[in-house]
């Protein structure tokens, strides 16, 4: 496995690979690996002959008031999973590397999908999404990909970055895979250390209010106020949990829908204590699969 620590080596290692022809496949993460992460590690591996993982914590997509110092990092123990895994490149630059000295920043070019990104989890966190879009896009550009790999845990994330792949037409086919979670029904997620053991327990609350939304869905409730109404009581009955929100939305353009005929996504954000955490289940219309989605770039 090698490690690329700058922009050049990173470019020249992954157009060497595409010259072998090799199909070539990107995970972007933000370190602090798990098995969450580790999964679309295996997805990838499946789909391409090289696989690149990106760990950067992208300080464009943290708000002033978020936790980008004190996001955890764990860098050599990341790097070990991944060779177990099978990667080949791990891609990981520094802040300056990517973005220059900080004093360059304020007049830096940006990728922007207004819209999408103004919704749910841009209202409690402006400009998160642009900072996304804008080092993927990056890092398209640099390791220029055939896949890249998303996890569903991030629902918007992903729906934004297919449209920006849609609306650019980048040459990179999206791949998005399931949420993994924990025995509990926990979703994965770097920032679950921060949690002191009630609130770790308390956490499990935004798997059970999205199951509750399911079962209901399942019996036949197609009334998506009714359904949001019923996740959202979940939350209120666990003390440790602060609703931000709980939505039932079009799982492509993230409006609100009335009725979930057609299916729909349904999103959570909940406080514990100082750490926000989010998780979304797909509601199946009459006909839908399930499972990994692709769209084509
Ligand atoms: P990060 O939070 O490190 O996540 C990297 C990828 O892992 C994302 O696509 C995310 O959806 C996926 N992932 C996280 N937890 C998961 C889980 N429990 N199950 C399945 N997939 C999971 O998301 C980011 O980093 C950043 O915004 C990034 C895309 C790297 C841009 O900086």
């Amino acid at each position: 496995m090698r490690t690329l620590r700058s922009v050049a080596e990173a470019q020249t290692a992954c157009a060497h690979a595409r010259a072998e022809g090799k199909r070539l496949g990107l995970v972007p993460t933000m370190g602090a690996l798990h098995d969450g992460h580790l999964s679309l590690v295996r997805s990838a591996r499946a789909q391409c002959d090289v696989v690149a993982v990106s760990i950067f914590v992208n300080p464009l997509q943290f708000g002033p008031n978020e936790d980008f110092t004190r996001y955890p990092r764990t860098f050599e123990q990341d790097c070990g999973r991944l060779e177990a895994s099978g990667v080949g490149l791990v891609f990981a630059p520094s802040p300056e590397e990517m973005y220059g000295p900080p004093e360059q920043r304020a007049t830096s070019t940006f990728v922007e999908v207004p819209g999408l990104s103004d919704k749910l989890e841009g209202r409690t966190r402006p400009g998160h999404f642009r900072g996304v879009t804008t080092v993927v896009s990056k890092l398209f550009h640099i390791i220029a990909p055939d896949f890249a790999f998303f996890g569903q845990k991030d629902a918007q994330q992903a729906v934004i970055i297919q449209r920006m792949v849609r609306d650019l037409n980048l040459p990179v086919r999206v791949v998005v895979c399931p949420i993994v979670r924990e025995a509990d029904g926990l979703a994965m997620s770097s920032r679950n250390v921060f949690l002191e053991p009630p609130q770790r327990r308390a956490a499990a609350v935004l798997h059970r209010a999205l199951m509750r939304v399911q079962t209901l869905a399942d019996t036949g409730e197609r009334d998506a106020a009714k359904l949001a109404a019923a996740g959202r009581q979940v939350i209120a009955e666990e003390p440790l949990a602060h609703l931000d929100y709980l939505e039932v939305v079009d799982r492509e353009t993230l409006d609100p829908v009335d009725t979930i005929c057609r299916g729909a996504l349904v999103v959570t954000a909940v406080y514990l204590g100082g750490t926000r955490l989010i998780d979304n289940v797909l509601l199946h219309g009459v006909g839908q699969s399930q499972g990994p989605r692709m769209s084509e770039g």
